[in-house]
Formats: structure tokens, sequence, C-alpha cells
């Protein structure tokens, strides 16, 4: 009879290999395959089970009253949708030290104030840590129940026990580990196995549950990716670590939208909601310099008004340098493409770098026209109108189509003190009029390279890079 291997598991993605070897083919990544013992083969000569017979039940059923509950936190039940949906599981991922101990200990104090049964369970901080943190974020007298536990059979059984807790928290998912199975905490099948568990006693009990996840170096959730498939939502905590806000961001959700933006402050005094978060972006802004530019963004439903920079200098590289931070690599690349294809703007001995202020992550078409405003007011030495802001979706052939939202916009962009627009050429009748500004349709890149370089003057000894003809 052949002898019954173990099995080799990729502790990053999770690919099973029946031998060791250095390398994941799956993922690439060196060094990550462990050893792991597969779950039990059934007993040999045990006939199978014969499956129950269970009663399905009509779409058309009684919801239960309220399913949703409200963190209280703005910011929060913006991301979640509304707030925690019984019986949810909510996987929560991001840097070490981002914050995601401080958000969740203020999450489940607000609940225990507002007097819902909140449990706040740490496999990685003893009880005393964990006080110490709630001390200094000022929440020491909330109602919360604490323990530093890591055994799921454990937690389940306290769990059963006493009034059915409303919100679980799990901090790290990492660190728990369960009988069933016989691997070391942290390896794929155990997170994999108490995940499961836990899953089915928040499904089984109505309590939501949030799992904390630990990232890896490139921000995917640690162990296997099957996780963020058994889970109902997964968000993920981000931040620069040299700025003192945080982003809260829904990568999936099957109870809510996944675009919407939750903005915290990190303080002395814990996580602080941000709710005008254009305020924060535009904040250390150098408006009226060359290569500076205001986005007028959508984020989800909420518009934030975000400061872009670019800058274009003389290269002495073969292969110039392209540059992006907190926006698409391609679509940089692209509107690159366009402004030298399209507009007779050389680029080719240039470096180019972008970048977002603040460190937000833009994921909008919407941005082109702003990026390529930056750029070409970079290459000229033009400053760009401080009150105007600049969105638009650039096409392959040079025009600029008009995108989602605009009066939402326009709205927020009069809030801030904003005087003009430069848009897309929008339809008769779209709500632009009534926002007070004054708008400056554009309708293809080239009539916005011509004026900005218009305004603009080389500096010295250099070719003018930007054709003016006509
Ligand atoms: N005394 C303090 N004053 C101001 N900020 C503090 C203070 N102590 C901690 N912080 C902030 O809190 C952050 C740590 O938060 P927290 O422990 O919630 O992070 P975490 O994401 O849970 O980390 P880990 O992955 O290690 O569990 C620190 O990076 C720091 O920014
Ligand atoms: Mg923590």
């Amino acid at each position: 009879m052949a002898k019954r291997g173990a099995t080799y598991i990729c502790q990053n993605c999770g690919a099973v290999y029946n031998r060791w070897q250095g390398k994941c083919d799956s993922c690439g990544e060196w060094n990550t395959i462990a050893e792991e013992n597969a779950a039990a083969p059934p007993l040999p000569g045990r006939p199978a089970r014969k499956g129950r017979v269970f009663a399905l039940e009509p779409l058309t059923g009684e919801t239960l009253d309220a399913p949703r509950l409200p963190a209280g936190i703005a910011e929060l039940d913006r991301v979640t949708g509304g707030g925690f949906v019984k019986g949810s599981v909510l996987l929560l991922g991001g840097d070490p030290g981002i914050g995601k101990s401080t958000l969740l200990i203020q999450t489940a104090a607000a609940l225990a104030n507002a007097g819902h049964r909140a449990i706040y369970i740490s496999g990685e901080e003893a009880v005393a840590q964990v006080r110490l943190r709630a001390e200094r974020l000022g929440l020491a007298a909330a109602p919360v129940e604490l323990a530093s536990e890591t055994s799921v059979e454990d937690i389940v059984a306290t769990l059963r026990t006493g009034a059915q807790p409303r919100l679980v928290i799990i901090d790290s998912i990492q660190t728990m580990w369960t009988d069933g199975i016989d691997s070391a905490p942290g390896t794929v099948t155990q997170v994999r196995g108490s995940a499961q568990a836990l899953i089915r006693y928040a499904k089984q009990s109505g309590a939501a549950v949030i799992l904390v996840g630990h990232v890896t170096k490139d921000g995917q959730i640690a162990g296997p990716r099957v996780v963020e498939h058994m889970v109902d939502a997964v968000m993920s905590f981000e931040g620069e670590g040299s700025h003192q806000f945080r982003i809260l961001r829904a990568v999936k959700n099957r109870f809510g939208p996944t675009d919407e933006i939750g903005v915290f402050e990190m303080t002395g005094g814990g996580l602080r909601q941000v709710l005008n978060p254009s305020e924060l972006f535009l904040s250390e802004r150098d408006l009226g310099s060359p290569g500076t530019v205001v986005f007028a963004g959508i984020e989800g439903t909420r518009p934030l008004l975000v400061e872009m920079q670019a800058l274009v200098a003389p290269s002495s590289l073969g292969t110039p340098r392209r540059a992006v931070v907190g926006w698409d690599q391609s679509r940089l690349s692209m509107v690159l493409a366009v402004l030298e294809a399209h507009c007779g703007v050389k680029l080719g001995g240039y470096d180019v770098y972008l970048n977002v202020a603040g460190g937000l992550r833009i994921q909008e078409p919407a941005a082109d026209l702003a990026a390529a405003a930056a750029l070409v007011s970079s290459l000229v030495h033009a400053s760009l109108p401080p009150d105007a802001v600049y969105f638009g979706e650039i096409s392959l052939s040079g025009a600029v189509r008009p995108v989602a939202q605009t009066p939402a916009r326009l709205k927020e962009a009069a809030k801030l003190g904003f005087a003009r627009a430069v848009m897309p050429e929008m339809p008769r009748g779209d709500g632009a009029a009534d926002s007070g500004l004054t708008v400056d349709a554009v309708p293809a890149l080239t009539s916005l390279v011509a004026d900005i370089a218009a305004r603009g003057r080389p500096a010295r000894g250099e070719t003018r890079p930007v054709r003016q003809d006509g």
C-alpha cells in the first residue's frame, strides 16, 4: 500500500504540492512552502453518512427586524453600508501598526456604550495591554468585555454562554488555532480552520464577527485567499507612514457598496473621523506653482477634491523615468501617449513624476484631464489658475469625455471656494449652471494644451517642447 504522504502548502497563496520545494510556482515567492497534515481520511469500513433532509424556504420570507447594527462611527458605517449585518463576518486587513486594534477597540467601545454586548478577544496582546490602549483613548469606562485567548474552541464555548453578544472582535485570525487541525497557528490550514469555526458561530448565533488579518509585504491579506471568499466583507485599512490620516476601504462587501471610503486621522487620543476630507487633501496645497492642479474627484458617493502634482524634468537617462504615486501607472502612460500623439508635446527626453498629495490613491479615469494639465503645466513652467478645479476622461483620440456625477463635483468645488471648473463639454441642461462656478468646457486635449502653453515660458536654454501652430 502506498504511504500517505504529507501535503506541502504555500503559506503565501495556498497552493498545494506533494513534495517540498524552495519556490512556489504559483505565486513566485521563495521559502513559503511548509509541511502540513491533510485532513484525516475517512475511517475504513465505516459506511458513508446518509444525508439529512432539510426544509427549503421561499425567497419571500419574513426578514428580521433591524438586521444592521450601526457602530455610530459615521466613517465606518459608510464603508460597511450602514452598519454591521447580523451574523456576518468581516475581515479587516492592514499593515502592521496602522491602527487596526485602535479602530476596533473604539468600535467595540462605541457599541458597548450604546448598550450592546461587545467582546474583544486579543490573541496578540495581554488584557493589560488592551486596557492600557483603551485608557490612552479615554475608553476605559466602556463596558467592553475582554479576553486574551487563542483557542477557537474555548472562544466559541465562552461566547455561547451568557447573553448573546452583538459584536465579537478577534484580533487576529493568524494567532487563532483549532484542535481539529494538527499544524502551527498562522499556517494556511489553521487560519482556514479557525475562520471556518468562527464563521459557523456567527451564522448560528447572529453576532457580527470581525476578524483582523495580517497583510503580506505586497498588501495582500496573509494566509489563504480562500478566507477572503468565506467572509462576507473584506476591508482594508490603509495609510502612508508619514501621514496622519488613514483610509478604510471595502475590498469586498456582500451587503453594501465597495467604492466608499472612510477617512480617519490618527491622533494621540485615537482615530478621529474626518468628515470633510477635501479640506485635508488640500490643506498642504501650494497652488499657483507650476505642475500643481486640483482634481475634483468622487469616492463612492462622496465628492473629494485632491491636489495632484507633476514634475517634468529633462532626463539624463537613456530610458526616461515615469514614476507615479497614488494613481495608475498605465493611465499615466496613456495620457503621455495622447499628449505626444495628438498635441505635439514631446516628452521623450524628460523624466515624468506624478504624485497625489496626502498619500491618497485615486482610481477614477476622471483624473486624466487633471493629470494632463499638471504635466503640461510643469513642462512649460506655467502655473494653472489657483481657483480652478479639473476633471474629465481623455480618450485615445484626444477628445475629453464627460464623467459621472458632474453636479456633485462642482458643488464640492464651490463649497471650498473655487471659482472655475475646467471640464468636458456637457450636454445642455446638465446641472452645471446652478453650482455658481464658471465652466471652461474643453472639447479636446489640444485646446487645453494650447491654453496652458500660451501662458508658459520655457526655462532658459531649452527649446520650446510644445509645438505652437496657429
Ligand atoms: N501614545 C501614542 N500617541 C499617538 N499615537 C500612538 C500612540 N501609541 C500608539 N499610537 C499610534 O497607534 C498605532 C498603533 O495602533 P494599533 O496597535 O491599533 O495598530 P495595529 O494595526 O493593531 O498594529 P498590529 O498590526 O501591530 O496589531 C501606532 O502606529 C501609532 O500611530
Ligand atoms: Mg493590533
